[in-house]
């Protein structure tokens, strides 16, 4: 499965659900995950997020191991999204920042 990262978190491009075939990205309030039983690791999601924050779970550097449950467990609680929107407001001033893990609303 691929696997949403911390990078998406208050960035929420939303580029990536455009493109999966099976329409399997879930949207909280500021952060999409990836269900894993419904992906079927077709990777062309990845290269479309401006931010870099989708890997293939075998990629996912080793900081971010924990974003594989948590994408499983709020795909199960979030609505599916399948239609691009536009990114947070202030998604450029946190690409990148260290330790967003700390502002996920769930
Ligand atoms: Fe969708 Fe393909 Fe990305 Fe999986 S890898 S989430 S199927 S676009
Ligand atoms: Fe998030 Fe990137 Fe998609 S910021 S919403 S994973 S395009």
């Amino acid at each position: 499965t691929f696997v949403v990262g911390e990078n998406c978190i208050n960035c929420k491009h939303t580029d990536c659900v455009e493109v999966c075939p099976v329409d399997c990205f879930y949207e909280g309030p500021n952060f999409l995950v990836i269900h894993p039983d419904e992906c079927i690791d077709c990777a062309l999601c990845e290269p479309e997020c401006p931010v870099d924050a989708i890997f293939a779970e075998d990629e996912l550097p080793d900081d971010q191991k924990d974003f594989l449950e948590l994408n499983a467990d709020l795909a199960e609680k979030w609505p599916n999204i399948t239609q691009m929107k536009p990114p947070l407001e202030d998604a450029e001033k946190w690409n990148g920042v260290a330790g967003k893990i700390e502002h996920l609303v769930k």
